[in-house]
C-alpha cells in the first residue's frame, strides 16, 4: 500500500506550479473506499494565496463524497528532506479521519509513517 501511494505522490509533483520556490511537491490520497486523489502545490505571485499539494488533493475528494481517508502520501523535489505537512494541512486531515496514516518521503524507498497526532499534537478542536 504505502509503495503504491508514494509512487503517485511523485507523479502528482508533475503537476506542481512552483515558479517562486522552485519546490515541487507532490501528495496522494488513498481513500476508505479505495479511491486515490493527486494533487500538487499551485503557486501564485502573491505569495500567501499559494495552495499546498496535500490540500489540492484533500479537497477534490472531499467534493467527490470521499470523507474516509486511509492515507496520505507526500514528496517534495528535494531529495535530502523527508517531506512532511504543514500545521494547515494536517489540521484539514484531521477534520476528516483523524486515524489516517501520513506518510513523509524523501524517495520511492525511504519514508517515516506518522499518524496526524504525532505531528500536530495539539490541533484545533471545538
Ligand atoms: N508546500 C506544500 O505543498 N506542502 C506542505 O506541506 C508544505 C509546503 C508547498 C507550498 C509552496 O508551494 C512550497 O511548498 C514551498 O513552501
Amino acid at each position: 500500500m504505502e509503495k503504491d501511494l508514494i509512487k503517485k505522490a511523485i507523479e502528482a509533483m508533475s503537476g506542481s506550479y512552483s515558479p517562486y520556490s522552485n519546490l515541487k511537491v507532490g501528495a496522494c490520497l488513498l481513500t476508505k473506499s479505495g479511491k486515490y486523489f493527486k494533487g500538487a502545490n499551485v503557486e501564485n505571485v502573491s505569495y500567501s494565496l499559494s495552495s499546498c499539494a496535500e490540500r489540492n488533493a484533500i479537497y477534490p475528494a472531499v467534493n467527490s463524497g470521499e470523507k474516509d481517508f486511509v492515507a496520505l502520501a507526500v514528496i517534495s523535489s528535494d531529495p535530502n528532506t523527508f517531506c512532511i505537512p504543514c500545521g494547515a494541512c494536517l489540521q484539514v486531515m484531521s477534520e476528516f479521519s483523524k486515524d489516517m496514516k501520513i506518510i513523509a518521503c524523501k524517495s520511492q524507498n525511504e519514508y517515516k509513517i506518522y499518524t496526524i497526532k504525532e505531528l500536530l499534537p495539539n490541533l484545533f478542536c471545538l
